[in-house]
């Protein structure tokens, strides 16, 4: 069952529950929202298949971010391949779940509570920093982001990722209002805006349709590896070799 299925079986909506909980009681926090929303979870869903289905180029990403992951079924997945990955989100619960199941399948995820939100938005330095995490300051090799729209976090990936690195994102279009009542319309792209919203990224692919009762932006992005003036690029700061991030 995926997070939005889970979603949808527990609260009864019928719809698209993703980012469902910003339309709840405005004096709560969105730690508080999102908590109450994830009291009844035990485990992480699956992960995402468009991010499973990316497994080739993520072979290639020795660290990965997975920003507004949720209960982690994403992250876990990604930790799984061997990558160094760090799930931040908003809900300690969400992040408690993930750390259980990371725990039990014995799997190694650092989990980082913020609040991607907030402005000025936390630099990859500062995630890191709460996690003590040994990433490098210049960001990630890869960047997820699923289901999960605030515009500012979307222009500033580019800054988590190091160059060369790659972001995986997918949003949910207004296109989905057709069949789905959730998410409400400020958490839908419209037609072909996913790849304006992550400036400074060039696409690597991009697709736009029914992903089973879903329609979906989904976008993978890479930050250009910098340039010399001699025209070669800059030499690369991974820890194990490979070929784009
Ligand atoms: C619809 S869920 C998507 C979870 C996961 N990315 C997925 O695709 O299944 C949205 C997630 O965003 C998180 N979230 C909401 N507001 C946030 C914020 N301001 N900062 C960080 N995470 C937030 C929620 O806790 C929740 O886990």
């Amino acid at each position: 069952m995926t997070a939005a299925d889970r979603w949808n079986a527990e609260q009864g909506t019928g719809a698209d529950p993703v980012c469902a909980s910003r339309d709840a009681d405005a004096s709560m926090t969105a730690a508080e929202r999102w908590d109450a929303k994830y009291a009844d979870w035990h485990e992480p869903s699956p992960a995402s298949d468009f991010i499973t289905g990316q497994a080739k180029l993520l072979a290639d990403c020795p660290t990965a971010v997975d920003l507004a992951g949720g209960a982690g079924g994403t992250a876990l997945w990604l930790a799984e391949q061997g990558i160094d990955t760090a799930l931040v989100d908003v809900s300690d619960r969400a992040l408690a779940i993930a750390r259980n199941a990371a725990a039990q399948r014995g799997v190694p995820l650092h989990t980082i509570f913020a609040d991607l939100e907030a402005d000025p938005l936390p630099s990859p330095a500062q995630l890191a920093r709460l996690a003590a995490l040994a990433v490098p300051d210049d960001g990630w090799h890869a960047a997820v982001c699923t289901n999960f729209l605030h515009r500012p976090l979307l222009g500033a990936l580019r800054e988590f990722l190091v160059p060369g690195g790659i972001a995986f994102v997918l949003i949910a279009t207004v296109e989905n209002l057709l069949v789905n009542a959730r998410p409400g319309r400020p958490y839908l792209v419209e037609p072909g805006e996913l790849p304006e919203l992550c400036a400074g990224l060039e696409p690597i692919s991009f697709e736009e349709g029914w992903f089973g009762q879903r329609h979906e932006a989904r976008l993978v992005a890479h930050r250009a590896l910098t340039v010399q003036a001699s025209g070669s690029a800059l030499p690369e700061r991974s820890h194990r070799p490979h070929a784009r991030c």
